[in-house]
């Protein structure tokens, strides 16, 4: 059965009100809220090293508001550029900071200014200098095309209002080839903690999944897959534009 968006959905009233509670989880994340916060929340149902966890800002911590862990595929790498998509207060991109080391960069973007003035200054806190923080939004990201290596999204594409232009922007951004990929917590709800390997043929691989979450699999394949063949269609338009004479000329 399709699924569609109610017609008006009035996409601008939409993201004032992400933006509005998302202020509010930077400002008083102890406050009352719809869904679960916190690094008590990160340990004991998401799994996050608490010794990890432990050594982060509070104020970090204490706004953490993801939906699963990206980490648990192991590092992402020594020397690599990590994008996180709606970085929040910034837990997952200070993590992803100590994996990448110093030759490596975590750059996070998120469209709250309250979240990514946390983020950057969680950041400063926590004496991590290979870690920037854009203002910006998921489904048109201020990054170049093909600039990273590894792209995570922890509990935010969700709430964009077209997912196959927020994925087409996941695939632009990262390199082509084996060794870039997707892990995101973002699917439908109830593929919460699916996560996915892609290549520049289109493969998708996702992790083991335990038996209750394999039979998501499914829907996060073909997710993936639609993105996939968006972002071709993107890349594909892009080169078109670049090769006719009208582009070159200006
Ligand atoms: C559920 S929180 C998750 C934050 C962070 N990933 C974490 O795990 O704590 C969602 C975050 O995504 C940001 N966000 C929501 N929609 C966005 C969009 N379209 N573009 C960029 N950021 C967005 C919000 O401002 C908020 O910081």
């Amino acid at each position: 059965m399709a699924i569609s968006c109610p017609v008006d959905l009035d996409t601008r009233r939409l993201r004032d009100e992400i933006r509005s509670i998302y202020a509010r989880v930077a400002a008083e994340p102890s406050g009352e809220f719809h869904f679960h916060r916190g690094p008590d929340y990160a340990a004991e149902f998401l799994r996050y090293d608490r010794g990890a966890l432990a050594l982060l800002p509070d104020e970090s911590t204490a706004s953490f508001a993801g939906m699963a862990n990206p980490h648990r595929m192991g590092p992402f790498g020594e020397g690599a550029t990590v994008v996180d998509i709606g970085c929040g207060a910034g837990m997952d991109l200070m993590l992803a900071a100590k994996s990448v080391g110093p030759r490596g960069h975590a750059i996070g973007v998120d469209m709250t200014e309250a979240m990514a003035d946390k983020a950057r200054s969680s950041a400063r806190a926590a004496g991590l200098d290979n870690i920037e923080v854009r203002l910006g939004d998921a489904m048109s990201l201020p990054l170049e095309d093909a600039s990273a290596d590894v792209v995570i999204s922890n509990g935010v594409l969700n709430l964009t209002t077209d997912k196959s232009v927020a994925y087409g922007e996941v695939f632009r951004i990262l390199k082509p080839g084996e060794g870039s990929s997707t892990r995101t917590s973002s699917l439908p709800a109830s593929s919460r903690r699916a996560s996915a390997r892609t290549s520049t043929s289109g493969r998708v691989e996702l992790p083991a999944l335990s038996r209750r979450e394999s039979s998501l699999q499914c829907s996060a394949r073909s997710a993936f897959a639609a993105s996939r063949s968006a972002s071709d269609s993107t890349r594909s338009a892009a080169r078109a534009r670049s090769a006719s004479p009208a582009s070159t000329a200006s």
